[in-house]
């Protein structure tokens, strides 16, 4: 099994076939949450944001298509995942019940469920229900002993005690969408992918729940953001990704960090 690398594929296959069991100790996956189906059309939208309708291929099943789904890459997570190796599983509220349920019947705990409060939320064009401002990150873990790196979260939380003293970190992470130079474009000024992911999003998660010179991965890499944040904190790294347009996006993002690998 190679390090530092992107697998082209299906990440099922990849994760049952290709990569070594046991052989991981923290996963972020950004799964597709099964959200393009609505017809509304709203590209070129002039809210001056980087948002549109998620319209991906990659991204349409039924309700039990979606379901099985899930249950096939978490079961590959399962098998690759170290003994007390952690997932973080990026949600909505439309498929967080769903994995949820998965992590359950696979025996992970699930330790938290981190609310990103996106500080840039996209207006509600429908107007018929609360604008939605909130996504989800589930933390499980398998085992008992699982990495938690609790005096290091709070040297990097931007929150104080009122003295100005380090504050705990808490669940609820308050963070833009990505924007401006962090956003990867393309040679039309588009955002290059629909889901780009903070960066500090996963700051935090690879310092909370692993170590130098550990292996993170990622089966759905899109952009390349996992790579990248744990090239830049000396982790070793594997994403998966089948898009063959995000997989150079990727790469060319993680060629240009500076890091340990
Ligand atoms: C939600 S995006 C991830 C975005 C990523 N976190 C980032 O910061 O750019 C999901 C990605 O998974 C890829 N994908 C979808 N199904 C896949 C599969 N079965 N195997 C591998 N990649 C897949 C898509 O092409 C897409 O780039």
């Amino acid at each position: 099994m190679k390090v530092n690398r992107i697998y082209v594929g299906d990440c099922i296959e990849i994760l049952n076939s290709k990569i070594g069991q046991e052989s991981v100790n923290l996963i972020f996956a950004d799964p597709p949450y099964n959200l393009s189906k609505n017809g509304l059309k709203w590209e070129g939208n002039k809210t001056g944001g980087d948002w549109y309708m998620m319209n991906e291929v990659w991204d349409k099943m039924s309700a039990p298509e979606y379901m099985q789904f899930i249950r096939k890459w978490i079961g590959g997570c399962y098998r690759v995942l170290k003994d007390n190796g952690s997932i973080y599983i990026s949600c909505t509220y439309h498929n967080l019940s769903e994995v949820m349920i998965v992590l359950k019947q696979l025996d992970f705990k699930s330790n938290n469920v981190i609310t990103w409060q996106k500080t840039n939320a996209m207006p509600n064009m429908t107007k018929r229900v609360f604008t939605h401002s909130t996504e989800f990150v589930v933390w499980g873990v398998k085992g008992k002993k699982w990495v938690f790196n609790y005096e290091e979260l709070k040297k990097i939380n931007p929150d104080k005690q009122k003295n100005g003293s380090l504050k705990q970190m808490r669940d609820v992470w308050a963070l833009p969408l990505v924007q401006g130079k962090e956003r990867l474009r393309g040679s039309n000024r588009r955002a290059l992918h629909p889901t780009q992911k903070p960066e500090e999003m996963l700051k935090r998660i690879i310092i909370a729940s692993s170590n130098k010179g550990d292996l993170v991965l990622d089966p759905f890499l899109g952009s390349g953001t996992t790579a990248v944040i744990a090239k830049r904190l000396g982790r070793k790294w594997i994403g998966i990704e089948k898009n063959q347009s995000y997989i150079e996006a990727a790469q060319k993002r993680i060629d240009k960090e500076n890091g340990s690998d």
